[in-house]
């Protein structure tokens, strides 16, 4: 297994998500922990991240010094590659140009790092990396016994190598997807270098997740807030695989969810995996809340309150629990992390936080260190159907953002209905010359609710209903995204349906608008 000491970096996540797509096993650690665990862990290699300090500062960050003393391989990327310069007798400078981003990096292919690894090669036969590089300092001098292995005209030791003691360091980061060969680099240090197999696989993950689940809570009760989304439903799936009954799902439906939702989830988990789910119907609380209210944000704070509320009242039923769980995934973490630094709160988003000061349980967080694809992966891997595990996010207050003023159960109805029809038809639309149907395809889509009444006629009578937008998206981040390039014999069916079937929407549109300058909910 790899040891990955964290410095700080934004991204040390990632580097243990490389190690895990090449097959090893790996752990992120603490950059400060003790000599002796360092010793006593049996790492068959080290990974020392990036981090937001400078060596040059006098109480910074430093790796313990047993890394350097095990005799098993170490690789120091950006901070990891400084200080591995400074613990080891080099120099590093206080950078006057900072480099960030995209560069082109010469690599001296003489070390078994980096060795038939290139993107290009120039005329004068050097071999280049496209690599992603955010720093400040750079390293001046090398530790005796370290060869050059990668320079840029920035940063002229880009890369060292003692390939007698197996330390290596690269100023870049490997583990983004923008430097081209990442994954080649970091696989050549796990596999060749520090001599780790790929054997670590899914199944693998689970027995570790589950064993560390047990230590965690013992034979203490857990509960957790069941939403119907894929991170807390592969959570309540891995706890409980874990502890079995000693977990309590608490699943509020606040009458905003899609069509059958409900059903399904109680379908899914208390009847297909038997974990102890209680419902809580709660819609005529949360419309009574509701009432009235046409301001966006205060309809969000509305129902991220009204839930913990409930969820409040509901776990303090469950007398012996001590944990509440959590599908907080990585992205969130990260997300939460920056928070303080983002200037405007665009959004409200009420799924994150807010629970547990209130609550006065510990935190059960088993999916922190995986990425959505993974979790995915992890549910699949739990017997959970892959329809529910590849669905679109779904946000937590539901059709509350998606019935745009105020929110009446008329029409949330409707609502429910045409979005059902929308995304059947997704479904069951080939994307031609794919092997995907237009669901997939797309990153999210679903139907909003408009209030306003619009004229048309329908057989001899005239109608005055409201209109549906529908809304579908691509994107890889959420941050921004395109509108999707629906076909126009799809929109036209869905538009069919919706006129026909659903008695109360006579009109609709479909929304064209990327994010930015608009946001992919329409509240
Ligand atoms: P926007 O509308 O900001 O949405 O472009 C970006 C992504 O976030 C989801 N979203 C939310 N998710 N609670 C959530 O859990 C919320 O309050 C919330 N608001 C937006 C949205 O569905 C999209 O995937």
């Amino acid at each position: 297994k790899i040891l990955i000491l964290d410095f700080g970096s934004q991204v040390t996540q990632l580097i243990a998500r490389r190690v895990r797509d090449a097959g090893v096993f790996s752990e992120v650690y603490p950059y400060d922990v003790s000599d002796e665990f360092i010793r006593n862990y049996g790492a068959a290699g080290i990974i020392l991240s990036g981090g937001p300090n400078s060596v040059t500062e006098d109480e910074t960050p430093r790796a313990p010094q047993a890394v350097f003393e095990l005799g098993v391989p170490v690789l120091g990327i950006c901070y990891g590659m400084q200080t591995m310069a400074a613990q080891l007798g080099g120099q590093v400078e206080n950078g006057t140009v900072r480099e960030f981003g995209y560069a082109e990096v010469r690599a001296r292919g003489h070390t078994n790092l980096l060795k038939d690894i290139a993107d290009f090669t120039t005329a004068e036969g050097h071999g280049m990396l496209k690599v992603w590089m955010s720093h400040g300092d750079k390293v001046n001098s090398m530790p005796v016994g370290f060869k050059l292995m990668a320079s840029t005209d920035n940063c002229p030791i880009a890369g060292m190598a003692d390939e007698e003691r197996r330390f290596y360091a690269v100023q870049f980061h490997p583990e983004v997807t923008h430097t081209v060969q990442g994954a080649a680099l970091l696989g050549r240090f796990v596999h060749e270098i520090c001599g780790c197999k790929s054997d670590w696989n899914m199944p693998d993950y689970i027995s570790e997740a589950v064993a560390a689940i047990r230590a965690q809570v013992g034979s203490d009760d857990v509960i957790l807030g069941l939403s119907g989304g894929v991170d807390s439903s592969v959570a309540a799936a891995l706890i409980h695989r874990a502890i079995g009954n000693q977990l309590t799902c608490v699943f509020v439906d606040h009458g905003l969810l899609r069509l059958d939702e409900g059903k399904m989830v109680m379908e899914m988990f208390a009847e297909n995996l038997g974990v102890k789910v209680i419902r809580i119907d709660a819609a005529q609380q949360f419309m009574g809340h509701l009432a009235g209210v046409s301001d966006p944000e205060q309809k969000r704070k509305i129902i991220g309150r009204e839930f913990v509320e409930v969820f409040q009242v509901e776990s303090a039923k469950i007398k012996n629990a001590k944990w509440l769980a959590q599908g907080t995934i990585y992205p969130d973490v990260i997300e939460s992390a920056g928070k303080g630094k983002k200037g405007h709160t665009i959004k409200s988003h009420h799924n994150v936080g807010g629970l547990p000061e209130t609550l006065h349980l510990k935190l059960l967080e088993p999916l922190r260190e995986l990425f959505k694809d993974e979790v995915r992966k992890l549910g699949v891997a739990l017997g959970l159907p892959e329809a529910m595990v590849y669905r679109h996010p779904f946000p937590g207050p539901g059709l509350g953002v998606r019935i745009l003023g105020e929110v009446k159960q008329d029409f949330a109805d409707l609502l429910r209905r045409a979005d059902a029809i929308f995304i059947e038809e997704l479904r069951n639309t080939p994307v031609e010359g794919t092997d995907q149907n237009w669901y997939q395809a797309t990153s999210q889509a679903f139907a909003v609710f408009l209030p306003v009444k619009s004229v048309g006629v329908m057989g001899d009578g005239r109608t005055y209903e409201y209109v549906v937008a529908l809304r579908a998206v691509q994107t890889l981040d959420f941050m921004t995204a395109q509108w999707a390039h629906l076909p126009h014999e799809l929109l036209g069916k869905v538009s069919n349906r919706i006129i026909n079937e659903v008695r109360g929407i006579n009109r609709v549109v479909y929304d064209i608008s990327g994010k930015p300058p608009a946001t992919i909910e329409w509240e």
